[in-house]
């Protein structure tokens, strides 16, 4: 076991090399470390899709983030991730540590692999961060780290009177973004959080990563880039990214179709003021979140009672 704790070691990428003491070091160049793909690739399908379409956004995700690997002949055999995010707890900016991508390859697994990195990534975030999260269908796991479940809400707002889809203004930006990437750079940049309980203030590696196969919005009378699904007339309502965040009415104005009810997936405290949602009529309730990963925490968090959600970019 102790080889295992001395083997998980940060993986940094670029020219600068970094000192690790006695650690056995391991530097790597160029986008993502030999093997690494495929590892992430057997626990997580898909992840290979989603770091090349964050890479033709100009996102490099293996620079932004801190990979925590046990080498071995043919490649990383277990991973774990850590990104800084800046997020939003009750009103007040903090940058935490979130963890991610925590996988074992098949054949070597249930042989402390992953606590190795585990705690190696935890204990590099411990130095930065008073606070760890992740995202996990498997909280057990978690728990034996410290982590403890974050109950969370979604927000149903059921409209008295049909709404929205008049003005026709938006443009979806996932077919046009390769050709504006600097504007969308531009938007994650200067973007407020969503949700003063719980949101995340300008980041764009985690949000390219997770975005980057959704239909976005780009509204360009308002400055904002949504992240929307109208189905049946009832509006998913995941993201709205903007310096400044317009209210729900306007925002329903640029809806791709009428609007009866609006589905907040985050907590909507810049859009329903006291429960009121400015000019429209309606009645709002918090509901449960469904089956899906779990929003885990270790240190401090969001109040027990609060109703929150972690925006689904950072999910
Ligand atoms: C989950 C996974 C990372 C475990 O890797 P591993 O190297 O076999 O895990 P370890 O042997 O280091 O086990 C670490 C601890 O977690 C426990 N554990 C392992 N897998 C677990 C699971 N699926 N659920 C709950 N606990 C688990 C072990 O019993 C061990 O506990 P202990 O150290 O207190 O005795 C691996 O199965 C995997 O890559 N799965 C696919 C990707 C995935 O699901 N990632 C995690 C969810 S985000």
């Amino acid at each position: 076991m102790a080889f295992l704790k001395r083997a998980a070691v940060p993986i940094r990428h670029g020219l600068r090399q970094i000192g690790l003491g006695r650690v056995p070091f391991i530097r790597a160049f160029g986008p993502s470390p030999d093997g690494l793909a495929a590892l992430l690739e057997s626990g997580f399908p898909g992840t290979a899709q989603r770091l090349a379409a964050a890479g033709s956004w100009g996102v490099d995700w293996h620079r932004a983030a801190t990979s925590f690997i046990v080498p071995g002949p043919g490649g990383p055999l277990a991973h774990a991730g850590m990104l800084p995010l800046p997020v939003t707890i009750h009103g007040a900016v903090h940058e935490v540590g979130y963890i991610h991508a925590v996988c074992t390859r098949p054949d070597r697994r249930g042989g402390g692999l992953a606590r190795a990195v585990i705690e190696a990534a935890l204990r590099a975030s411990d130095r930065r961060h008073k606070t760890q999260i992740l995202l996990t269908n498997d909280p057990v796991l978690y728990s034996r780290f410290g982590f403890r479940t974050v109950p969370e809400h979604v927000v149903r707002l059921v409209l008295d009177q049909p709404t929205g889809g008049r003005t026709g203004l938006a443009e979806r930006l996932l077919a046009t973004v390769r050709g504006h990437p600097r504007l969308l750079a531009q938007i994650l940049g200067g973007r407020l959080p969503v949700s003063r309980e719980l949101g995340v203030g300008p980041e764009r590696p985690l949000y390219t990563l997770n975005e980057c196969l959704s239909p976005l919005w780009w509204l360009p009378d308002l400055g904002v880039v949504v992240s929307w699904e109208l189905e049946n007339g009832v509006l998913a309502l995941y993201d709205v990214a903007g310096p400044v965040l317009p209210d729900l009415d306007t925002l329903l104005r640029h809806a791709p179709g009428p609007v009866s009810e609006v589905v907040f997936h985050f907590s909507p405290d810049r859009f329903l003021k006291d429960g009121q949602a400015g000019g429209l009529a309606g009645t709002a309730y918090a509901v449960p979140v469904g089956p899906g990963p779990v929003l885990m925490a270790r240190g401090p968090f969001t109040r027990a009672d609060a109703l929150v959600m972690l925006p689904r970019p950072w999910r």
